[in-house]
């Protein structure tokens, strides 16, 4: 038996009250009861989890620690000898980041005529996109608009997100669908051939598109396949290491690694693309993480050394749903989509404590209330506190063989360690899972450093200070094919100059001088999980 004799007592709390709870609708929280509840639980508002950026363009602004160690970090390149006149790769458009809105963007850069070169970090498609599971977000149905997505991304947002930003999101969903759907990812369809779309936290229609439970995947599978079938040039365990400016201090290219010889190479380009993703495994606060790998913020910090500004880097995303237990799992991702299919969070009362689709960041806050002030989590081996995800009620509601044919990944990661979670309810607590904040971009796409592009989880201000589910995956598409169209249209006018490595030895130079003397290798590139780095937290 894998249930401890705790977890047995309180399931059988659950199966009594489940009927009832079925049926019972919770009512949405006040704006006034949830910022009691964020400023209270939520981790961004918690004064240990930051500390203060004391150089670059953010300075005196509050960061997470983790990452501020990395930005006071030694920069890979100082302890190295670099001859920027040995230039191994000569393009016009350089994308750093092989996942979805890096792909994207090398898509429409090469259709646009540009020499396109994907330097990638591990292989292409290992990254966040491949992980996204519940799905996409597009107004495309009759009774929605772009303009009630507009609004929805803003409230869950806060209302700080950059409106130029949400308005392309929104503007430019619809054609991203048709744009994946015509590239051949197999969404979800009804037996008419229309597609299928559910709601997500905080949504006020049902525009969520999917492919099963593994949405991400198949979209990385069909970017992967354009970007082969086009022959751009990927390399593969290659990290950028730094950013390369010229001499007008444009970004003109970057200096690469190979992951496994250590070999370096430089690459001059006429734009540069960073498209890095997030930075889950910095686990920032001790959480577990839901991101792939190599989620370690590299993007940022090569990006703010350049000069380029950072927008919102204090707020993170804790998905409300990782997994608690079984420890072999420990903060892998149960999509949305469950709740979206009727699943209600349960205490370990079997008390329903509350609506399952509130926005993202205050239902995180709401499990770390019920788990800690209000004593209702279930314990798990690990030391920590978890509640239930009341699985079983979707099959109660929408038929037999509903969660298999919707849930079918999640159902069988689950099985692999003896729980069916169409019978047994499944134990839960937040997951560190996106990065809101990131690197400022305009509406053109470009940062504050002239030719230098952010797409994906590493821009920051499209999703204010909380991202609804599925506008990941959304936003990855619109604007890493708004950044290679933009670059496509315009490196035939860049000339670049001699290249230059000095804001580096200029940044080292800045920290020294705020008496910082840190040799943490800087970027992180890899999370380091030897024993007893990470104390994980217990709740
Ligand atoms: O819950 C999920 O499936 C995650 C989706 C997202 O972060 O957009």
């Amino acid at each position: 038996m894998i249930f401890t004799e705790e977890m047995l007592a309180s399931m059988k709390k659950v199966e009594a009250a489940r009927e009832a709870n079925i049926k019972y609708e919770p009512r949405r929280m006040t704006a006034e009861e949830k910022d009691a509840l964020l400023k209270q639980y939520h981790p961004d508002y918690k004064k240990s989890g930051f500390s203060t950026i004391k150089v670059g363009p953010n300075k005196g602004e509050k960061a997470p620690v983790e990452l501020v160690d990395v930005m006071e970090g030694r920069s890979r390149i100082l302890d190295l000898k670099i001859d920027l006149n040995q230039v191994d790769y000569d393009v016009d458009v350089l994308v750093i980041g092989g996942g979805g809105a890096g792909s994207s963007a090398a898509i429409e850069a090469h259709a646009a005529g540009a020499n396109v070169l994907i330097a990638t970090k591990l292989r292409i498609g290992d990254a966040n996109t491949m992980m996204a599971e519940g799905g996409i977000q597009a107004a495309d149905k009759p009774g929605d608009s772009p303009a009630h997505h507009y609004l929805d991304v803003m409230g869950g947002g806060h209302y700080v997100n950059r409106p130029e930003l949400v308005k392309k999101l929104v503007m430019d969903g619809p054609k991203a669908i048709q744009w994946l759907n015509g590239l051949g990812v197999e969404f979800d369809k009804d037996e008419q051939g229309n597609m299928i779309t559910t709601h997500g936290g905080g949504t006020s229609r049902k525009r969520m598109h999917a492919a099963a439970d593994y949405t991400g995947a198949e979209i990385m599978r069909t970017l992967r396949d354009e970007v082969l079938n086009r022959k751009i040039p990927v390399l593969d365990f290659t990290a950028a290491i730094e950013l390369i400016l010229d001499k007008n201090g444009n970004a003109a290219g970057a200096v690469l690694q190979n992951t496994e010889t250590g070999e370096i190479l430089i690459a001059r380009a006429k734009c540069v693309i960073i498209a890095t993703g997030g930075a889950g495994r910095m686990h920032y606060q001790a959480f577990p993480t839901s991101n792939h790998y190599g989620a370690t913020a590299d993007g940022l910090i090569i990006g703010y050394r350049a000069g380029a500004k950072l927008l919102y880097q204090d707020t993170l995303q804790y998905h409300p749903t990782g997994v608690a237990f079984p420890q072999q799992i420990f903060g892998a991702l149960v999509t949305e989509k469950v709740r979206s299919m009727g699943a209600k969070l349960i205490n370990s009362e079997g008390e329903c404590f509350m609506h399952p689709l509130e926005t993202r960041d205050v239902s995180a806050a709401s499990i770390i209330r019920e788990c800690s002030t209000n004593g209702k989590g279930v314990s798990t081996p690990v030391g920590g506190k978890a509640l239930w995800l009341d699985t079983p009620m979707i099959d109660m509601i929408h038929g037999k063989g509903t969660l298999e044919k919707r849930l079918p990944a999640m159902l069988r990661m689950y099985l692999t360690f003896g729980i069916d979670m169409r019978k047994t309810p499944i134990l839960i607590y937040p997951t560190l899972h996106y990065q809101n904040g990131g690197l400022e971009i305009g509406a053109d796409g470009m940062t504050n450093v002239k030719n230098l592009y952010v797409v994906g989880e590493a821009v920051g201000g499209i999703h204010g200070r909380n991202r609804l589910m599925g506008n990941s995956l959304l936003d990855i598409i619109v604007f890493g094919r708004h950044a290679g169209q933009q670059a496509g249209a315009r490196f035939r006018d860049i000339t670049v100059g001699t290249l230059s490595l000095d804001h580096v030895k200029k940044y080292d130079a800045e920290l020294k001088a705020a008496g910082i003397n840190s040799n943490e290798p800087s970027p992180k590139l890899f999370p380091n999980y030897t024993r007893n780095v990470i104390n994980w937290r217990k709740l």
